[in-house]
């Protein structure tokens, strides 16, 4: 299995793993992390795959997703394992011609399942397939606890975390354009959340899960880890502010988002704009 392990799509792979674990953002099993695999890619490893495992239902359909391939952390493993023995703690799997189920063709070694996110990740997989035209690869869950804390604190709407955190850092609405995206709480794990967060999907890139965590997604794993790796920052610093004093004496301001939308050519929604400043 030398050559699946030595794949660079694998190292990438395991390599966001571990480097989301030293970030803090992984503790026991929380977070997954899934990748849709290039046809360029799989072709090469064909030979090493078991096309003999029962399919499965996803538990969702991804009709547009039909005969892909993806990687995927297995549910219940621990981000810190991957790097130490990645066969035992992710999978590629391969999705049936209705999008319906999937089968494990390599990983998991000594049984188990994907992520009990799968549903999320290919919801949103197949609408950020669409929105970029197969460019976007790569979506990401993750538990950073500064992020996690602002959704007890404030309102739960798109416009104000998008607002509070483009506000953190002037990077950030350059990162982040579209902005962020909220689902309130909802049980994890299933269709129900998965049809949220992907409706969501269509026009963000980051989402919040209210007391819960983060999903990101992005063209590659450095695009996608460094997004929710700017979002956490920026939350971070919020989390900071508002400890140091009730309210912030000075900001950005809408009209330095303009000037910034103009200088770095990025379009922001005047939604995100109007009448927010504080
Ligand atoms: P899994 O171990 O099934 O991936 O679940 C972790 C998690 O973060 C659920 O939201
Ligand atoms: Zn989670």
């Amino acid at each position: 299995m030398k050559d699946i392990l030595n794949a660079d799509f694998v190292k990438g792979f395991v390599r966001l793993c571990d480097n989301g674990w030293k970030q803090g953002w992984h503790e026991r099993n929380g977070g997954n992390l899934s990748y849709r695999v290039k046809s360029s890619e799989i072709e090469p490893l064909k030979g090493m795959l078991d096309h003999s495992g029962e399919w499965r239902d996803i538990g969702t359909e991804v009709p547009d997703l039909a005969g892909e391939y993806f990687l995927v952390t297995g549910s219940g493993r621990f981000m810190q394992n991957t790097a130490l023995d990645p066969e035992a703690n992710i999978a590629l799997i391969e999705l049936d011609e209705a999008g319906k189920n999937y089968r494990v063709c390599w990983g998991l070694r000594g049984g188990g399942v994907p992520t009990s996110e799968l549903p999320t990740h290919l919801m949103n997989h197949q609408v950020k397939k669409a929105a970029t035209n197969g460019k976007y690869r790569v979506i990401y869950h993750a538990h950073p606890a500064n992020i996690i804390a602002l959704t007890f604190v404030l309102p739960l709407k798109d416009e104000v975390f998008t607002r509070e955190l483009w506000e953190m850092m002037t990077e950030c609405p350059i990162v982040f354009p579209q902005g962020v995206g909220v689902v309130e709480w909802m049980v994890p794990g299933g269709r129900e959340i998965a049809v949220e967060s992907s409706k969501l999907m269509k026009k963000f890139d980051v989402i919040v899960w209210a007391h819960h965590g983060l999903f990101c997604s992005g063209e590659d794993f450095d695009l996608t880890f460094g997004l929710m790796h700017t979002v956490e920052k920026a939350a971070k610093i919020l989390v900071k502010v508002r400890s140091m004093a009730p309210a912030k004496l000075q900001s950005m301001t809408s009209q330095n988002f303009r000037d910034l939308a103009l200088a770095y050519n990025v379009d922001l929604d005047e939604r995100f704009l109007d009448g927010a400043d504080s």
